[in-house]
């Protein structure tokens, strides 16, 4: 493999963004008094009624194709080494995709490009973090369709949901997503299939909009510790875990963004601007390292400035051995 190919080597301990905890304590939705969950509701169901009226015919994401904010789809590279890697393993190749927001505001033409992508970057590991539908749940069905037809059934594919998904019917998208073959990982873990076999994976249920349960997500463990969660926020439930890397989205970089990539306004939870996108070691020891995603989709707005919409490829290696 010619390394020069990829972007970012990740160096726990040391990398580019070094941000120890100064975590504030805020309150998830379901840990919130019941006026302020019913506040919240109503004006989240408000908002829901007006889009549904106001993207008819899904206009946001015609004109956003059409005047060329969508489209493109960046890939973000990196490698990871580490000591439990044995030398004689060929690198495990994990592609991590996250906020698609199938709907009226990003076109499906966006989102088969990205999938497109996906394929072309062949991940022996599809994880996908979160946020698949804008406004209406049965969306998922038409981005499992262009799912189906780009990305074969070979490819492992885990998931966890995000706050959109939660809110709109998270019982529905979870069985589409299995049924076409989309392993669920809320609050549930597994190990690789050998010869992978000491790489766990944990996912969680989102921070903001649903019940995270580290103890389930943690129940077994291996020696390489992959989390799938959907918001940085959820790094406040993993304060006390041992966990090597994460992957998470819904910040969509702020979507608007200042030339320094810094959000006009972040994404909503307490973490959303500290871990807006990219790489981040953090942990006591700088140990861990946090991956957030751009994401593919757009939310209201069908155009992004500044924070172009994102897939993560990642090549977890052996360390190499110098003589
Ligand atoms: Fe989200």
């Amino acid at each position: 493999m010619n390394l020069s190919e990829w972007e970012n080597s990740i160096f726990p301990g040391e990398s580019m963004h070094n941000s120890k905890s100064r975590l504030k304590t805020l309150m998830p939705e379901s840990a919130q008094t019941g006026f302020q969950r019913f506040k919240k509701l109503v004006l989240r169901f408000l908002r829901e009624k007006l889009e549904k009226v106001l993207f008819t015919g899904a206009w946001p994401a015609k004109l956003g194709i059409s005047a060329g904010f969508q489209g493109q789809v960046h890939v973000t590279k990196y490698r990871m080494r580490f000591p439990e890697f044995s030398l004689s393993l060929a690198p495990l190749h994990i592609v991590f995709a996250s906020d698609f927001h199938m709907g009226p505001t990003t076109h499906a033409q966006h989102i088969e490009k990205s999938i497109e992508k996906i394929a072309k970057l062949e991940p022996d590991l599809l994880l996908l973090g979160g946020d698949f539908v804008y406004l209406k749940a049965k969306f998922v069905n038409d981005w499992l369709r262009l799912m189906q037809k780009y990305l074969p059934e070979s490819i492992e594919k885990y998931a966890v949901l995000g706050n959109h998904d939660n809110h709109l019917d998270p019982v529905y998208i979870a069985a589409a997503l299995e049924a076409a073959g989309i392993k669920m990982l809320t609050n549930r873990c597994t190990t690789l299939e050998a010869p992978y076999n000491f790489i766990s994976l944990h996912g969680l249920d989102d921070w903001q909009s649903g019940n995270p349960d580290v103890n389930a997500a943690f129940k077994k463990t291996a020696e390489i510790r992959i989390v799938l969660m959907h918001s940085p926020s959820n790094y406040l439930d993993l304060q006390n875990v041992d966990f090597d890397l994460a992957f998470c989205g819904h910040t969509h970089g702020g979507q608007i963004a200042r030339k320094d990539g810094s959000p006009i306004r972040a994404g909503s939870g307490p973490l959303s601007r500290q871990y807006n996108f990219g790489v981040f070691q953090i942990g006591e020891k700088m140990e861990k390292t946090l991956i957030v995603s751009r994401g593919v989709g757009f939310g209201s707005v069908p155009f992004r400035i500044n924070s172009a919409p994102e897939i993560v490829s990642i090549r977890l290696m052996p360390e190499l051995k110098l003589r």
